[in-house]
């Protein structure tokens, strides 16, 4: 039977003292670009494809100029966020979606109703309001837990809860020159190297959301000792997105 978190638990997970708060005002950085006219030269061949990133994007999707390069496709989230949950044992009832951006995954994991407690940490204050705007939208936003933290710092605050919880992670990969190389060198991944984000998760099962054409061999090095690294690519219209890494705990 799955154990539901105590609230103190759940007060601990979330307490960060000044950075959460409950809701996050849209600033003048969030925009809901409705015309290609007012969109940046740079982010149009994103905002084309704006149904697919979000279907419900003309119920007033926000995003900073920035989130588009990085939000997870809709149909690429939900099947992240199904094969998360039929992964995971049912004892564990906590995901935390460590670089939470605009609210693609987190979202995703909200509508998949399979955690008790979905929290979503992202380090700059306007996108986490366009992404809790936009789980007002998918009518979940009540159902995440917004942490506006340095998700590095807020893993340390969680340790002793770790065996409930589960982290999903995606990450900057570094700009949208990471693809130009045949194969995505995670050790030189920037701002954060594939051993920062590891080292930071390993106490607890993770699942990496990283470049498609990721070193596999630097992967596997993730693998505990006598434990296996599953890797899934997931594609759109036949083209692979992204790969996610499942990677269990340290012992
Ligand atoms: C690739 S985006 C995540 C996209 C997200 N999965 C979505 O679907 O919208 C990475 C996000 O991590 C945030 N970020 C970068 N460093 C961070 C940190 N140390 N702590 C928390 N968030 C961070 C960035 O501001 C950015 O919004």
């Amino acid at each position: 039977m799955t154990r539901q978190p105590a609230d103190h638990e759940i007060g601990a997970l979330s307490s960060s003292q000044d950075a959460e708060s409950k809701t996050f005002p849209l600033t003048d950085e969030c925009h809901h670009y409705q015309l290609r006219e007012d969109v940046p030269w740079d982010i149009q061949k994103y905002w084309e494809q704006r149904y697919s990133i979000f279907s419900m994007y003309d119920e007033g999707i926000y995003m900073t100029d920035d989130a588009w390069f990085g939000v997870t496709p809709e149909p690429v989230a939900v099947q992240v966020a199904k094969d998360l949950a039929e992964s995971t044992p049912t004892s564990k009832t906590v995901v935390i979606d460590i670089f939470a951006g605009a609210g693609g995954n987190a979202i995703a994991f909200a509508l998949s109703d399979r955690w008790s407690t979905v929290i979503a940490v992202e380090k700059n204050p306007s996108v986490i309001a366009c992404a809790q705007h936009n789980a007002e939208i998918y009518g979940v936003s009540d159902r995440i837990t917004w942490i506006n933290d340095d998700c590095f710092s807020y893993l340390k605050k969680i340790k002793p809860y770790s065996s409930e919880t589960v982290i999903f992670a995606s990450p900057p990969w570094g700009g949208v020159n990471y693809s130009l190389d045949d194969v995505f060198n995670l050790k030189t991944m920037l701002p954060y190297s594939i051993k920062d984000i590891h080292s930071a998760c390993k106490t607890m099962d993770s699942a990496l959301y990283l470049p498609r054409t990721s070193d596999l061999k630097q992967i596997a090095r993730l693998a505990p000792e006598g434990k296996k690294v599953e890797v899934v690519q997931y594609c759109m219209q036949g083209a692979s997105k992204a790969l996610v890494a499942y990677i269990p705990a340290a012992a």
